[in-house]
């Protein structure tokens, strides 16, 4: 597997107004863009060949991941090669491609958009707003059990039951010795107390390319959208070639960034990691939560 697909054409209403004139996916995370953590993780999964399906007032993801001559000019005239790197980084990291969305008519839909550049092979689907802890990963294990299925992956995580009515929901049935679990039935956003189960399907797939042809015949459902889950569902109670869905459970550290309290959240976590800014947080975290009598 080589192609990661990325929708970011979302309005990210969650966190206006700082979204009125920024894409969420820009909003820093430290000194990083949340987006390109996501890019990070893919590359690390081996998955160089990265296409975002993007919207209207997305440009600034595309200048982000293009070079700067002028910065480095300036950085390399300075001598600074920290920061030149730092900002090298960004657009040396993988073989970005772009294509619009056009219509917001759901995830499924933005997901559609990928078939031509996609092709016939397996690919992975991350969600811009989901940020995964790179000391957790689970794309490559995803990606090893497509290969041992021939169907398609999506990762899982346990929620409470106040929460499963967020995202998309899994019934599931164990598979002997495997690391994963064969989903049975999928549902979208269910209703409090009619979730088949507590785990949430989170932003990290790989799927097999019958996906497009199931995608476009899906008809538009929960909210009115061309729902992904609503095509993952037919696959998984489908026969032949490609079929079946299968989940990989994720136990790690996994942060909603279009989600204020997440966000804030996944800014500490990494700030807390980071050498040159780690104890001084660390110091006045413990200052915030024990104040001075
Ligand atoms: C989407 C999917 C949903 C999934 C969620 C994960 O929903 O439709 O199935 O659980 O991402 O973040 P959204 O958050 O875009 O409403």
């Amino acid at each position: 597997m080589r192609k990661a697909v990325i929708p970011v054409a979302g309005l990210g209403t969650r966190f206006l107004p700082a979204t009125k004139a920024t894409p969420k996916e820009m909003l820093p995370v430290v000194d990083k863009p949340a987006i390109q953590y996501v890019v990070e993780e893919a590359v690390r999964a081996g998955l160089r060949d990265v296409l975002m399906i993007t919207g209207r007032n997305k440009r600034p993801l595309e200048d982000h991941f293009d070079r700067v001559p002028f910065i480095e000019q300036t950085l390399e005239a300075k001598g600074d090669h920290q920061k030149l790197a730092a900002v090298r980084e960004a657009s040396s990291l993988a073989d970005i491609h772009f294509v619009r969305q056009g219509d917001p008519k759901g995830l499924g839909h933005a997901v559609l958009r990928a078939r031509s550049h996609v092709g016939d092979e397996p690919f992975a689907v991350l969600l811009g707003d989901d940020l995964i802890h790179e000391e957790d990963e689970v794309l490559a294990t995803m990606t090893r059990v497509q290969e041992e299925t021939g169907g398609s992956v999506v990762a899982l995580m346990e929620v409470s039951p106040e929460e499963i009515s967020a995202y998309g929901c899994a019934d599931v049935v164990s598979v002997g010795s495997g690391d994963y679990v064969k989903v049975q039935g999928l549902v979208e956003k269910p209703e409090p107390g009619s979730a088949p189960s507590n785990l949430a399907v989170i932003g990290r797939y790989v799927l097999h390319p019958r996906i497009f042809d199931i995608l476009e015949d899906t008809p538009p459902g929960r909210g009115g959208e061309i729902q992904l889950t609503d095509a993952l569902q037919e696959l998984a109670a489908s026969q032949g070639e490609g079929a079946g869905v299968y989940g990989v459970i994720f136990r790690g550290r996994r942060f909603d960034t279009g989600d204020k309290l997440s966000y804030i959240k996944a800014v500490i976590t990494i700030a807390l990691e980071r050498p040159e800014l780690g104890d001084s947080l660390r110091d006045w975290l413990d200052d915030v939560k024990a104040p001075a009598l």
